[in-house]
């Protein structure tokens, strides 16, 4: 099976995993629909999809914004829900409750409200694919609240995946990728992060957004699985610090 002749909404779509996702949705022949908060991103982006792809600037956090999208785009196929936060990193001895609080709400809850929010409009035989990340998996020391974070969306996959069958529900659970989400550190320092991360993964790099956009692709296009969080983390989980 595949997502060809579909149509893909993505949630924070307009860059990095989103976009790429996206990108390849359109090369497999689906047309996606892009959403991000910011126009010009928007813009931006479908400026480099074909004539398939559309979009709409909103922020998913805001319910009733996304209950009119919704409404407005009609029935659909596979929802993917690739937007990002950032807030909730930090030394647990440190970590402020409002932080922590910040990154739920931008990464948890913008999640669930995209999956109950799409759940009327999308096809009994259509998918959901939430994105987590391998800081729910992983034992580094300064991530337990990303990893709470993570974890409560990582926890909520296989039981939707019962709850709401023949609907699919699918996790991947990406590692370190290179993508504007780290443009937020100085240049240095992510580079030197991005190269202990290469020296210490199997896969000796950093990840690409392509490598998560085809792992995404294969969850949303096969009609058989369900209730899974499929790593895409260049072996990351059992790596040693390099
Ligand atoms: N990059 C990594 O190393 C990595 C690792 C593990 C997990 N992840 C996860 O992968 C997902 C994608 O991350 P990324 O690296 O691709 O980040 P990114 O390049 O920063 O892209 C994030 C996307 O989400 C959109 N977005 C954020 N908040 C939104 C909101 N409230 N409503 C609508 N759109 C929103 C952004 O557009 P606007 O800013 O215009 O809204 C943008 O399109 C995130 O969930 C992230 O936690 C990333």
């Amino acid at each position: 099976m595949s997502v060809s002749g579909t149509r893909l909404v993505i949630i924070g779509g307009t860059s990095g995993i989103g976009l790429a996702t996206a990108r390849a949705a359109q090369d497999a022949g689906a047309r996606p629909v892009i959403v991000g908060r910011s126009a010009a991103g928007l813009r931006s982006a479908l400026d480099r999809l074909g004539p398939e792809a559309s979009g709409e600037a909103l922020d998913a956090a805001d319910r009733p914004a996304l209950d009119g999208f919704f409404a407005r785009i009609g029935s659909f196929e596979h929802l993917v829900v690739a937007a990002s936060g950032g807030a909730g990193a930090g030394p647990f001895r440190g970590l402020a409750r409002a932080d922590l609080q910040a990154g739920l709400d931008a990464k948890f809850w913008v999640q669930w409200h995209c999956a109950q929010a799409a759940l009327p409009h999308l096809a009994r035989t259509g998918s959901i694919t939430l994105v987590t990340a391998a800081s729910a998996r992983v034992g580094n020391p300064g991530t337990s609240g990303l990893a709470a974070i993570n974890g409560a969306l990582a926890a909520m996959v296989l039981p939707l995946a019962h709850e709401l069958g023949p609907v699919r529900v699918n996790a991947v659970s990406p590692g370190v990728i290179d993508t504007p989400w780290w443009d937020r550190q100085p240049a240095e320092m992510k580079a030197r992060f991005f190269e202990g991360v290469a020296r210490t993964v199997p896969t000796r790099r950093v990840g690409r957004p392509e490598d998560v956009a085809d792992a995404i692709l294969f969850l949303a296009g096969n009609g058989y699985v369900t209730g899974v969080i499929l790593d895409v983390d260049g072996g990351l989980r059992g790596a040693s610090p390099g």
